[in-house]
């Protein structure tokens, strides 16, 4: 008798989006070796400054640490250790909300919880996720073999899917700021999910992946809205925030409040991480703890502001050229429409060829990104003027 394998995989696409990129860029630089050096990178949203100094101090010393016999650690609290745990939470007072450190596990980052996060949910979940949406939402639903339904957005709600009767779901995943389109729910919109989830019994998979992005009084996290602790799940990450892309840090929030069938999520969760994950290294969760320094706060607001800046360079060139967009003000996303009736991968192609620069085609964010194109902020600050440069020569 032979093992079967899981059968849902068969019905995702051939690759997922970022792999379907970095594939075609390869192929691009392949034929054309002389200019593969000029190529500007602003698809996939991978940061370029580098850790701050506070968090690498904060590394060096955890390594030296772990190097000597009276302060090295082995496993470590598979949910996190409560240094790191007591500084998330200090952070969350700051918009008002109170967490207990019990409620925040330590993770290598929001896509992977957001993909294990299935594993305490109902097998034949129904699942709404917006549209254009990130695709992890969707190809960790269809590998589980759940039902999805997408909540269309574009440009007559500004990118910013509201509820209706007919998305009643299990699990709904919000994304603020979104990933990709940029656009910010505000605090009525977000109450208005809130209360819709409240309602059903559903349960919201909050991705709060860029809310340090965000400015004035656009909610950071989904607890800041009342009752949203007995109907959300906040995932987050210090990738964006300070440059842990590749050194994998983030948290997830499960509240107490938060149950379904009398049962505590929090207590599922715990079970599942302490089962299937050894936590996060100390070394790193070290880094992540000096991310909330006062030195390293200054460090990391710097980078986000260079961010900022990358982000106004870019759709100060959109508004000369009279290009529709959203983003870009609150989120390190700008979401333009693809010029000259171009499909998403059309501008892609001409983007790639005739300005060896490189973005994301709307497209493969879902059927409504098509005609849409996503630049990221995350190039530097040299880059990103001159991949404007070069788009605006497009237009002459
Ligand atoms: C993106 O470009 O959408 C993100 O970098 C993907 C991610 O954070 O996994």
């Amino acid at each position: 008798m032979a093992a079967e394998i899981n059968k849902h995989y068969l019905e995702l696409k051939e690759s997922y989006l970022f792999s379907e990129i970095a594939r075609r860029i390869r192929e691009w630089q392949a034929e054309n070796p002389d200019r593969a050096g000029e190529l500007i990178r602003m698809g996939i949203g991978d940061v370029t400054r580098p850790l701050p100094g506070a968090v690498v101090d904060a590394m060096i010393h955890a390594a030296s640490e772990m190097g000597r016999a009276e302060s090295f650690r082995g496993y470590g609290p598979e949910q996190g250790y409560d240094f790191l745990r007591e500084k998330i939470r200090g952070y969350y007072e700051g918009f008002g909300v109170s967490l207990k450190e019990q409620e925040i596990f330590i993770s290598d980052g929001a896509k992977s919880d957001l993909g294990n996060i299935l594993d305490i949910m109902g097998e034949k979940s129904r699942v709404l996720v917006t549209d254009p949406v990130y695709p992890v939402y969707v190809d960790t639903n269809v590998m589980a073999g759940h039902s999805i339904r997408y909540a269309l957005s574009g440009e007559e709600n500004d990118f910013l899917p509201m509820p209706r009767e007919d998305y009643a779901a299990d699990l709904i995943y919000l994304c603020s700021p979104n990933n990709p389109t940029g656009a910010v729910y505000d605090r009525a919109q977000l109450s208005a999910w809130v209360d819709f989830a409240r309602e059903r019994g559903s349960i919201i998979l909050f991705d709060s992946a860029y809310e340090c992005f965000v400015t004035g009084d656009l909610p950071h996290s989904v607890y800041e809205i009342e009752g949203a602790k007995e109907a959300a799940i906040e995932f987050c990450s210090f990738s964006k925030k300070a440059g842990f892309t590749g050194t994998r840090c983030g948290y997830t929030v499960v509240p107490e409040e938060l149950k379904r069938d009398n049962v505590m999520l929090n207590r599922l969760w715990l079970r599942r991480q302490t089962t299937k994950f050894n936590g996060v290294c100390y070394i790193v969760q070290r880094g992540a703890e000096a991310v909330f320094s006062e030195e390293g706060k200054k460090q990391i607001e710097e980078n986000i502001s260079y961010y900022r800046e990358n982000a106004r360079i870019i759709t100060e060139t959109l508004d000369r050229l009279g290009i529709y967009y959203t983003g870009g003000k609150n989120s390190p996303y700008v979401w333009m429409k693809a010029p000259f009736g171009l499909s998403s991968w059309d501008f892609f192609d001409r983007l790639l060829n005739e300005c060896r620069v490189v973005g994301t085609p709307g497209e493969g964010f879902g059927k409504s990104g098509e005609g849409y194109f996503r630049l990221t902020a995350f190039s530097t600050k040299e880059n990103t003027k001159e991949a404007m440069r070069r788009m605006e020569t497009l237009f002459r």
